[in-house]
Parts: C-alpha cells; sequence; structure tokens
C-alpha cells in the first residue's frame, strides 16, 4: 500500500521547516514523484507532517496491573498521541530487570504492532538498589536493551549507583535516574514550599531531586558513562544539567508535560489527579524548565505517563498513588503551553518529541523521514481546538487532571513502519503489521 501524502507543512526536527510532499511506499519514505499511480493521497493541506513522535518514558503496567494499562492499550493510546515508539519503564510485577521480563515486553509489543515497544531495564533487582539486575543479558537479549532504571525510585547508594555507571559504560548503555532522596523526601506529597505549608501537606523539597542530580553528575564524569535524568522538575536540576553540558559530561535530560504546564498552585484543589512524582514545582521552577527546553538544557519531553485505577486515584490526597496519564494529550500540551505562546518554534517541538529520543534511545527505524527511512509518520493539525473527554482515551484508565481543559493541536494520521494506525484521529486498532 502506498500513500501520497500531498501539501503538508513538513517539519522534520532537524530545523527543516518547508512544505512538500511525501510519500510512504513498501513501508518506507519513497523519494517523491510527479505521478504516484494507486497511492492513496491524504490531503495534508494546513497540516504538519512530522516523524513520528517518540515516548522516553511510559509506563505499560504490563506484567503485573493489567487491570490498569496493557502493553496493547498502551499501544493504541500512544498511537492516538502520535507516537510510533515507546520506552517501557520497568516498574513492573514482576520487575523488569531480566531478560525473559524484557523480552517477553518487547515481543509483546510486536505482536500488537501499533508502535514499537522497546523496554527499558531495571538497574537494579527488585528495584531495591542493592544488587545489580541482570544487565548484560538485556543488553544481549533481542529486545537491545539500552536505557536501565529504576523508575519510580532513585537510587539511595552512591556506590551502587557507581559500580552500575562503571558496569554500562562498558556497553554504552545508559544509567537513567529518578532523582530523589528518599531520606529527604521524607514521605512527602507535594512540593514543599508555600503552598504546602498552605494546604497543611507533607513537603518534598526542590533538594531532594537536586541533590541524587549532582551526585549522579559527579558520577557520570568519574565513570564516562552516559547519564540521563528522567523527568527534572527544578530550575536548580535544570542549572546543574546546564552547567554539567558545558564541562562535556555525557548528561542528557527530559522534562514532562505536566511539569511545564501546571505548578503548586493547582494544588489548592486537592485533586489526586495533580499527585505527581517529582511533584509540581513552583511557578519559578516551571518557567526554569521552559527555559531549558527552548534553549536545549533540556533536550527532550517525555510523558511519564502512569496509569492508576481510578478506584486508587480516589482515595484521600494522602492515599492516592503518584501518577497522570500523558500520551494522548503531551503533543497537544506542547503545542499549547509552548509553541502557541511563542516560547519554542514548532522544529524545536518536533525535535523534542520525536528526533531527541530517538537520538537519546540511539534508534535506527524512528525519528526521521529523510529518504529510505521506515515511514514512522505523524500528520496532526496544529490549530484545532479540542477538548478533553478522558471517556474517549484509549488507555484503561482515566486519571487525567485535564478534564475539560481546551487544547490546541490534534493528531489526525499515524503511519507505523508504512501501515496505518490513525486514520482521521481514529486507532485503527488491528495489528497491521
Ligand atoms: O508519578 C509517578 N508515577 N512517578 C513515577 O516515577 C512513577 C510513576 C508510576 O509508576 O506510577
Amino acid at each position: 500500500m502506498s500513500f501520497l501524502i500531498s501539501g503538508g507543512r513538513v517539519v522534520d526536527g532537524t530545523g527543516a521547516d518547508e512544505m512538500r510532499d511525501v510519500l510512504i511506499e513498501d513501508g518506507i519514505i519513497a523519494a517523491p514523484r510527479v505521478t504516484s499511480d494507486g497511492a492513496e493521497t491524504i490531503d495534508a493541506s494546513g497540516l504538519v507532517v512530522a516523524p513520528g513522535l517518540v515516548d522516553l518514558h511510559t509506563h505499560v503496567r504490563e506484567p503485573g496491573r493489567e487491570d490498569e494499562e496493557t502493553i496493547a492499550t498502551a499501544s493504541a493510546a500512544a498511537a492516538a498521541g502520535g507516537y510510533t515508539a515507546i520506552c517501557a519503564m520497568p516498574n513492573t510485577d514482576p520487575v523488569a530487570d531480566s531478560a525473559a521480563i524484557v523480552e517477553k515486553v518487547w515481543a509483546q509489543g510486536r505482536e500488537v504492532g501499533l508502535v514499537d515497544v522497546i523496554p527499558a531495564g531495571a538497574l537494579s533487582r527488585g528495584l531495591r538498589g542493592e544488587r545489580m539486575a541482570d544487565i548484560g543479558e538485556m543488553i544481549r537479549s533481542p529486545a537491545e536493551v539500552r536505557l536501565f532504571t529504576d523508575d519510580g525510585r532513585g537510587v539511595q547508594n552512591a556506590l551502587f549507583a557507581r559500580r552500575t555507571m562503571e558496569y554500562l559504560a562498558g556497553f554504552d548503555a545508559i544509567y537513567a535516574e529518578h532523582c530523589e532522596d528518599d531520606g529527604l523526601a521524607a514521605g512527602g506529597q507535594m512540593h514543599e514550599g508555600n503552598w504546602s505549608a498552605a494546604l497543611g501537606l507533607r513537603g518534598i523539597p526542590a533538594e531532594a531531586e537536586e541533590l541524587m542530580a549532582a551526585r549522579d553528575i559527579a558520577l557520570a564524569r568519574l565513570t564516562g558513562c552516559r547519564l540521563h535524568l528522567l523527568h527534572i522538575s527544578t530550575a536548580g536540576t535544570v542549572k546543574l544539567v546546564r552547567r554539567a553540558k558545558a564541562e562535556g559530561v555525557r548528561v542528557t535530560a527530559e522534562a514532562t508535560p505536566h511539569h511545564f504546564t501546571l505548578d503548586d498552585s493547582a494544588l489548592e484543589s486537592y485533586d489526586p489527579h495533580l499527585k505527581v512524582n517529582p511533584p509540581l514545582r513552583t511557578h519559578a521552577d516551571r518557567e526554569a524548565i521552559v527555559d531549558g527546553l527552548a534553549d536545549g538544557t533540556i533536550d527532550a519531553i517525555a510523558t511519564d505517563h502512569a496509569p492508576h485505577s481510578m478506584e486508587e486515584k480516589e482515595m484521600e490526597f494522602t492515599y492516592a498513588p503518584p501518577g497522570m496519564l500523558g500520551l494522548e494529550t503531551a503533543l497537544a500540551l506542547t503545542l499549547t503551553e509552548l509553541v502557541a505562546p511563542g516560547r519554542i518554534d514548532m522544529a524545536r517541538a518536533v525535535e523534542l518529541l520525536a528526533t531527541a529520543p530517538t537520538r537519546i534511545l540511539g534508534l535506527e527505524d524512528q525519528g526521521s523521514i529523510a529518504m529510505g527511512r521506515p515511514a514512522n509518520v505523524v500528520i496532526f493539525d496544529p490549530d484545532e481546538t479540542w477538548t478533553v473527554d478522558p471517556g474517549e482515551f484509549h488507555s484503561k484508565t482515566r486519571n487525567t487532571p485535564y478534564a475539560g481543559r481546551s487544547l490546541t493541536g490534534r493528531v489526525r494520521h499515524v503511519f507505523f513502519r508504512g501501515a496505518r494506525t490513525v486514520a482521521d484521529g481514529r486507532v485503527l486498532e488491528e495489528a497491521p503489521v
């Protein structure tokens, strides 16, 4: 099947932003021709044509919590959100700390066939931060794991972090950290500041994140290991990353849509859907995150898509688990919060959502619509305004704080390896490959 995407604004994530046709033939991006006999034409006038989005940070909940999300439902949510690849976090049950589990996640992703599901492996067995997981086996498995993290928990022991970085450096694999010093976080529920004091909720100081980020940057410098800082949330961490990059440390960082959209003042509502880890920070932190995304300090936007059942999420704030959905709103939040007000341009948005995550993970088949590359493409309307209705989500759960919010920018079509996974905004759920 071939498709001619005609008259669109092609933004390829390398800085190019131009009007041209894109031809998809036999699963790859083909050379445009004057006549494209037999190709289905997709009128993309007024639409943006970009590489399929790549999420560095998705909780698929399978194995273990299939009541909350499965690889199939996460893949459908990802496709609906414009993604063609997701990196699956290892805090499942059992934890993805062995080749058997990552292979299972990878194989299940292929069977669903809506996006590439790229498993991340755990750094430590059972995420306990004590003994190393089967890192070598996970790297050598068919899943070819490249990113390792105990996400959901920070590695508390500096010697364990050092030894694991030394080991990973031998494979040029990535040590990815959920930066949080447990002692300092002290069971906090939200960011520590004026709002936590006013609301009577125990706070997590910014320093709980910054101490671990600083430690890991020092250890990455010592070991030469590639370091990726997950969902950074404070102005101090942005500063640390900026300085480390200037000094040549091999560090990359991501930020979530909720950390550039919301701040801790929103918690006045005590809405448990706003409870996330790391917590929503101050207005000044949010501004620093936006600046970091704009100036290249923060490399990528990652969703931290974290499905939780409504029974668990609708508990009292203190008892509700942290996390919110992200895959089906990330692109629109980026366009609404960053592109529309002129904080970043469309080319940078595509770089943050597609090209940079591809580069970080070292993926060969994603992040480009250059000729001859696998046809992973998203086509979206940058101007369509819509209202978030969680009832329409493809995720199994509904834990979003954005219900009823008006957003600009909507996915129209997605191609995954040349097959259509989304047509006119509708996910074609049957496996296309
Ligand atoms: O808010 C969060 N939820 N942050 C994490 O790091 C883990 C995640 C989850 O697994 O629910």
